[in-house]
């Protein structure tokens, strides 16, 4: 089956609407279009700055077009922290966290900033200092905002892998960054089991020569390999250095940390974040969209690992003063009905999730929500992929009951935080399900057609972004050249974001997911060319095309075509050697639902492969549009090539 056009699917219709929240919302966006200085001051003025020279906003003429508070200086880690010292939320609850066994701990601001700040000196007892990067690979715990507090306090730069990545992809983003210190746990917990990080650590490290030192927190408490020369415990490196260490100002231009995030080849870019202009964006958009009171339990579901995790698990909320909920495992461990157990029980006001999550709680069905009392929450967020009407509206009624508003809200890796959402604290704001509905202030977004040129409402296109917003990521890291490249050239002057998207007549935005070879599995950025280069490692295999196909509960799925070298066969072993493969590569979340051995791929003259005809094939829809077909192949050829793998593709499996 393909994607459904969530518009088709929805009853509702596209009448026009008219509302006090729209016409302040849409008036914001432009105030802050038209004159940035003005408009982000007094947002500025809420937060710490060491010193303020020059403008806030200054345009450039090269990518990303301008820069945000090039020489003020600030701290992100003493804005989320030090910045509440002698105000009553210094010693409120900053995070409550709950490990998956049903452990419990609560951090006030007091507390982290302490256990940060003695993170740091050991940092600094280490020998990492300002500018040095630190890799953290850590489960859900609070030793990973720790960590990446006490990093940011000192001026490093942190890199934070998801647990769930192999060891080779986590060798890739250690060497990569070059980074000089790796922060592990024994292990975590997932679905009662131990994932054994730190011995995927040992593995990757094999190949790093760059990391000196290795800080383990004692989680799950299974005995690990130890290297006396490198490892430390955590609760030893707590007591290697000494405070108190004072935040190191950092301009807006400085990094902040880099995210590795997946692009159209295997090579994984590192996303790099300053500091004034990000630490500016996750917290006007925090507010902006969740807007938290004392009185708000806010919980967001991302794992730290993934951007979702930074800007609204740790820095947004710290930066704004909440109070949330951190929890370790998987939703339904023990039961479907953990995450509706932990909203009934600690009181949860607002539940930011994926559409995933959403899909499965609803696979598992009304009954594990309905056996609790969710009447705490008072709004709802979705975030990294399409959200489907059906599931919009059963999280709407079964979660929500009826009573709270969604934001689905759109953005990536590279923007830092929230470009496109509802904002419901500004009066009335009309919700269609499906659509994340008007960007936030300063997002200059249009939908153009392959040559640029803006598109008439309701036809699908190409997002851009033309002009910088304050969270604009700075560069890829060590790599200026593919930054231009790969987001710039496309269309000069502007952001490309590789999303497709139409805008309706009422002006709001339906993102209709990736224009490019990344995947969204499950909410999770993969692309599919790291999983090709994986599969290629196989002996037997001689090429490969990987694509994503509907699925309805993950969103995407990937789903590899593989040519066998001479001499080896297909067969249901070798199908699960390559699956295996992936998982050990990549990771459990790139692994195909569907391996197909087949003779050959269906490629244009000028050797690419032909993607979408494999899609049009594995989602068994007609050949689709050809007009725009890759270069210069004829659409009987293209025919032709659909034809064939068709018949492949129909073959009995081995
Ligand atoms: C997709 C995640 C539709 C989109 C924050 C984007 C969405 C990619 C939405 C970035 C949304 C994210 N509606 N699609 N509300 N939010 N996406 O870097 O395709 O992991 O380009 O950042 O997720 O994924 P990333």
């Amino acid at each position: 089956m393909a994607a459904p056009d969530p518009r088709r699917t929805e009853s509702l219709p596209l009448t026009t609407v008219v509302s006090p929240g729209l016409a302040r919302s849409r008036a914001l966006n432009r105030s802050a279009l038209e004159d940035p200085n003005r408009f982000w001051a007094p947002v500025a003025d809420e937060l710490h700055w060491f010193e303020r020279s020059g403008p806030l906003f200054e345009p450039t003429d090269s990518p990303p077009y301008g820069r945000w508070f090039p020489q003020w200086t600030s701290n992100l880690a003493y804005n989320c922290l030090d910045r509440w010292r002698g105000t009553p939320r210094w010693h409120r609850v900053a995070f409550h966290w709950e490990g998956e066994p049903g452990d419990r701990r609560a951090l006030t601001y007091a507390e982290l900033h302490r256990e940060s700040e003695r993170f740091a000196a050991g940092l600094r007892a280490a020998g990492v200092g300002a500018g040095d990067r630190v890799t953290l690979y850590l489960p859900m715990v609070p030793e990973l905002p720790i960590a990446m507090l006490a990093t940011a306090r000192i001026g490093a730069i942190h890199s934070v892998v998801f647990g769930g990545f192999a060891a080779s992809a986590l060798a890739e983003r250690v060497r990569d960054s070059g980074s000089r210190l790796v922060v592990t746990a024994d292990g975590g917990w997932r679905r009662g089991k131990v994932v054994e990080l730190k011995r995927t650590v040992d593995e990757a490290l094999r190949a790093t020569p760059s990391v000196e030192k290795v800080v383990v927190v004692r989680r799950t408490g299974q005995p690990v390999a130890s290297d006396r020369d490198r490892d430390v415990d955590y609760a030893d490196f707590l007591r290697l250095g000494r405070g108190p260490v004072a935040p190191v100002p950092r301009t807006g231009s400085q990094p902040t940390y880099i995210l590795y995030t997946s692009g159209t080849t295997g090579r994984p870019k590192g996303a790099v974040h300053g500091t004034g202009g990000y630490m500016l964006w996750s917290y006007y958009t925090m507010r902006s969209v969740f807007g938290l009171g004392d009185a708000d339990l806010y919980w967001c579901t991302a794992d730290i690992g993934w951007v979702t995790g930074h800007t609204y698990v740790v820095y947004g909320p710290l930066l704004t003063g909440a109070t949330s909920l951190l929890y370790e495992g998987a939703p339904d461990s023990p039961k479907p009905d953990r995450w509706w157990d932990l909203i009934e029980r600690h009181g949860v006001t607002v539940l930011y999730t994926s559409p995933t999550a959403i899909r499965s709680a609803m696979k598992h069905g009304d009954p594990w929500p309905r056996a609790h009392d969710l009447s705490s929450l008072r709004l709802l967020g979705t975030v990294g992929e399409p959200i489907n009407p059906e599931a919009w509206h059963w999280y709407f009624r079964e979660i929500g009951g009826g009573r709270c508003p969604i934001v689905d809200t759109w953005w990536q890796t590279e923007t830092g935080g929230i470009l496109i959402s509802p904002q419901p604290g500004l009066a009335a704001f009309p919700l269609k399900p499906g659509s994340a509905t008007l960007p936030l202030p300063g997002v200059d977004a249009a939908v153009v057609d392959e040559q640029g040129r803006p598109l008439p409402p309701n036809e699908k296109g190409l997002i851009v972004l033309r002009r910088p917003w304050p969270g604009v990521f700075l560069t890829l890291w060590g790599d200026e050249e593919r930054y231009r490249e790969v987001y710039f050239r496309r269309f000069p002057g502007a952001y490309y974001p590789a999303d497709f998207c139409l805008v309706d007549d009422d002006g709001y935005f339906w993102l209709l997911g990736r224009a490019d070879e990344v995947l969204k599995v499950a909410g999770h950025r993969i692309s599919t060319t790291e999983i090709e280069d994986a599969l290629i490692t196989h002996p037997a295999v001689a090429e490969s095309a990987v694509i994503g196909r509907h699925d309805d509960l993950r969103g995407e799925s990937p789903v590899a075509c593989v040519i066998l070298r001479p001499g080896h066969a297909p067969s249901s072993t070798l199908r699960q050697e390559l699956a295996d493969r992936v998982r050990a590569t990549v990771g459990a979340v790139a692994v195909p639902s569907a391996i197909y051995f087949v003779e050959k791929v269906p490629k244009t003259r000028s050797a690419k492969i032909m993607r979408r005809l494999i899609r049009d094939v594995v989602e068994e829809r007609p050949l689709g549009d050809t007009s725009t077909l890759e270069d210069e192949t004829s659409i009987e050829e293209a025919r032709r090539a659909y034809e064939e793998l068709k018949r492949e593709l129909a073959r009995p499996p081995p």
